[in-house]
């Protein structure tokens, strides 16, 4: 009793087994019941036929009409048979996949809050080591050599700050109904993210372009949207060599919904990688991404943010050529309905996520 209540596994374990033996029991009393009421109905056909024939004189006749009728009921009974244990059986198998995946579903979502907590207890320390490193670097005398190992430090410490951000918002995803939605403009959304990287794009001497609707509303969280752009302009720029194109565009569909796209010439992404790039910390060739880039959270949190908004994500990249990142989100005022589309062209790798439809 102490294991079943402590041990996640062994009481899955138990609870399987229960099911499998409550199903086996319950297929019994089924088939208990149809033979039953076979046998019910065929003796009352028999029993009346054989009076029918005896009321009417035709008892030579008498053989052949029973049979018939049996064929019949038999046959009755057994598409009812039939449907009762398809309905039965699809029944248990839901429970018994649930009852199986609860603890995966669980050690996931605690997964994620011990993820956040961790995140939460360290930002504390490093934002005083940062403070700390920076009032050091106030005094004159510090040498030259210390003071460039300082201001690596305070980079690296900025890397470790945006990655425990990252982390952070992944784990406030795991109560997602605290989440408010508000009509939100997604053209503005677009043209503040670009106005925040328009320096770094012009310290790699990228070309980025903006094409916006004038008001593109998106039924949707203001932070989140700032965060599924802000991640996939990033991306774009750290992804494509210098002197590269950036273009992002914002407009409503035919479909009831705002599509923004975020277009690079950058250095693409290989098939076997196009696969995995939503898995947390997955991170592509980091020969072809060299040292650029993160952790491998920005696409994770992308797609999580855009499962919340119900929205539908599609990536179409060719290594060498750039990527083209699409995602669909639902209009203000038509919630929720979102086409689909396939371009399948030679060296293209494509993957589509459509959340809208879970
Ligand atoms: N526009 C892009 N062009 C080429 N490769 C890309 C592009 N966007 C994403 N990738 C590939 O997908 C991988 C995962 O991207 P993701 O944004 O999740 O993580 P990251 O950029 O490595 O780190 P982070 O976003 O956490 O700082 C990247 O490592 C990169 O290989
Ligand atoms: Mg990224």
């Amino acid at each position: 009793m102490h294991r079943y209540r402590f041990d996640p596994f062994f009481r899955t374990e138990v609870n399987v087994l229960t099911l499998q033996v409550a199903f086996a029991f319950v297929m019994l009393g089924i088939f208990g019941i149809f033979f039953n009421f076979l046998y019910h109905n065929i003796a009352t056909a028999i029993v009346e036929g054989i009076r029918a024939a005896i009321a009417s004189g035709t008892v030579s006749s008498l053989g052949p009409a029973i049979v018939a009728q049996i064929e019949q009921i038999k046959n009755q009974n057994l598409y009812m048979l039939v449907g009762i244990m398809t309905v039965a059986t699809v029944f248990f198998g839901y429970i018994v996949a649930r009852v199986t995946l609860s603890p995966a579903r669980n050690a996931l979502a605690s997964q994620k809050q011990f993820i956040g907590n961790i995140a939460h207890e360290l930002r504390t320390p490093l934002s005083v080591i940062k403070t700390n490193t920076e009032v050091s670097l106030l005094d004159p005398s510090v040498t030259l050599d210390m003071r460039e190992t300082l201001l690596s430090n305070i980079e690296e410490m900025d890397r470790i700050s945006e990655i425990i951000n990252n982390l952070l918002s992944l784990s406030a995803l795991v109560r997602p109904e605290r989440i408010e939605f508000s009509p939100v403009d997604l053209s503005l959304i677009a043209d503040e993210t670009i106005q925040k990287f328009a320096p770094l794009a012009k310290s790699n001497g990228h070309h980025v372009t903006l094409r916006k609707s004038p008001e593109a509303l998106v039924w949707g969280n203001a932070t989140a949207l700032r965060q599924i752009v802000g991640n996939l302009i990033k991306n774009a720029l750290t992804y494509t060599p210098p002197g590269g194109t950036v273009r992002v565009t914002v407009e409503p569909t035919l479909q009831h919904s705002v599509e923004l796209v975020v277009q690079d010439s950058g250095v693409g992404i290989a098939r076997k990688d196009l696969f995995r790039i939503f898995e947390p910390f997955y991170r592509g060739d980091p020969s072809r991404t060299k040292s650029q880039g993160g952790s491998g959270l920005g696409l994770a949190i992308v797609s999580e943010l855009i499962k919340l908004h119900q929205g539908r994500i599609n990536i179409k990249s060719a290594v060498g050529r750039g990527t083209t990142v699409s995602v669909f989100f639902p209009a203000v005022a038509d919630k929720g309905v979102v086409g689909n589309e396939a371009d399948h062209k030679s060296g293209l790798n494509e993957i589509a996520v459509d959340f809208s439809k879970i």
